[in-house]
């Protein structure tokens, strides 16, 4: 290894996108492992708008291993980072540079100590699966610092014992995470089902919903939910796998229809489980069930539906409407529904790929009040508004997976000094 006086610091940086999930994963089968009950499904949404970038150096000059997370400094003692760490230094392989005078063995990654810094482009307390990317963009960066020579399927497995659901961010497009059947869970990883260009059609609308709620986390929700609902274990063994099969199918066959029914009856069916668990755990909340009215609602007066939604653990809705004019339909009735507070601008409002708006017609907040109502709706009660009970929209698609960013001008620590810039 190179002598304690030299200070180089060696850098990789990494993007990597979040995921949400269309077959939902709720239930594991070893805790430590992180080894789930049933296959899960995903869609990766574009990290232009939804990802984690992560800075990861390793230098002599170090003299533990740090992380700093938006900013601040984070511990890195929990077990789930520890086991990551230590998963990809084992299969770490030499390095050199001789230009930079860097020369590193296989055995040297063992005594060397490095410093992650991670940044998300998304609010991390609004619920939007941080964890799925933060993970899968840990693993991928660290196996790039250190020369791992494995697949993005293997990594996936490493990413999985950080955050179940980060195993399906090593992928673009649409992911599979295949339960596995062994104990050492050397066969649970994800695989890609497609990638981001096979539909292109879609396009995704997340409507960030208030809540003053704490949440039950989903570690701790789907213990529960194991231990003590019935239904959890039905859905497992008999309702998940049916379902992986049409769902890969309806996404094969870019079926819209199919996936939109579903996307939705997985993602109600994974809330009457959390109804089920004792005692029950309530995610979403009434705007949720307004949201999943007014895409029922409009569907059932459509011949096909136009919109599948999909909620995790929390009240926000992923909202997947199969083209971009059905966005913009949808779009024109979130905003009846849910118009900004009377202070709030429209571009703070409506973020992501803002130029949806165009197609919705609507400028400003003056043209939000002017909007009809949806012409489905027959009744005053039903075309009632709740001003400020979304705090924003985000408009994106689905998205490519990890990638390496070579311009040292994004990375998030100094090359010199290895500390956060
Ligand atoms: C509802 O992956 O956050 O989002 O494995 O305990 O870290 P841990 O849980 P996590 O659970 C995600 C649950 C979900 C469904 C899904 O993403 O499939």
């Amino acid at each position: 290894m190179a002598c304690e006086s030299e200070k180089w610091v060696l850098m990789v940086t990494a993007q990597t996108p979040t995921n949400i999930a269309v077959i939902k994963y709720w239930g594991k089968r070893d805790e430590d492992l992180i080894l789930p009950i049933n296959d899960s499904i995903s869609v990766t949404l574009d990290p232009e708008h939804l990802c984690t970038t992560t800075t990861v150096a390793v230098s002599p000059s170090f003299d533990q291993d740090r992380m700093w997370l938006n900013g601040k400094e984070f511990s890195l003692s929990g077990g789930r980072y520890q086991r990551c760490l230590k998963e990809i230094r084992s299969r770490a392989s030499g390095f050199e540079d001789e230009k930079k005078g860097v020369k590193i063995t296989e055995k040297d990654w063992e005594n060397l100590h490095v410093h992650i810094s991670s940044y998300n482009n998304f609010p991390t307390a609004a619920g939007l699966a941080s964890s799925a990317a933060g993970f899968a963009c840990l693993v991928f960066s660290l196996a790039k610092l250190m020369n791992v020579k494995e697949d993005h399927g293997r990594l996936s497995a490493i990413a999985r014992q950080g955050s179940g659901s980060a195993c399906r961010s090593l992928y673009g497009g649409f992911a599979k995470w295949i339960m596995g059947k062994n104990d050492d869970g050397s066969d649970s990883m994800a695989v890609q089902l497609a990638d981001e260009k096979h539909w292109d059609d879609l396009v995704i609308v997340i409507a960030v919903v208030s809540s003053r709620q704490k949440e039950t986390s989903s570690t701790s929700g789907m213990r529960e939910s194991v231990e003590t609902s019935k239904l959890i274990h039905h859905r497992a063994k008999e309702v998940v796998p049916k379902r992986i099969v049409e769902m890969e199918e309806a996404i094969k066959n870019r079926d819209f229809e199919s996936f939109a029914h579903l996307s939705c009856a997985d993602s109600n069916q994974f809330h009457a489980v959390c109804m089920d668990t004792c005692p029950p755990i309530f995610y979403m909340n009434d705007t949720s069930h307004r949201i999943i009215s007014c895409v029922e609602k409009w569907n059932r007066s459509e011949a096909s539906p136009q919109v599948a939604y999909t909620f995790d653990a929390g009240p926000n809705a992923v909202l997947i409407a199969r083209n971009r004019k059905a966005a913009a339909l949808l779009l024109q009735r979130l905003l009846f529904h849910f118009p900004p507070r009377s202070d709030a601008d429209l571009k703070s409002y409506v973020i992501g790929d803002k130029s949806i708006l165009q197609d919705v017609g609507v400028q400003d907040m003056k043209d939000v009040d002017a909007l009809p109502a949806p012409p489905e709706i027959k009744d005053n009660i039903a075309a009632q508004k709740y001003k400020g009970d979304v705090s924003y929209f985000i408009c994106t698609r689905p998205g490519r997976g990890p990638v390496l960013l070579s311009d040292e001008s994004q990375a998030l620590l100094n090359p010199k000094t290895g500390l956060p810039k």
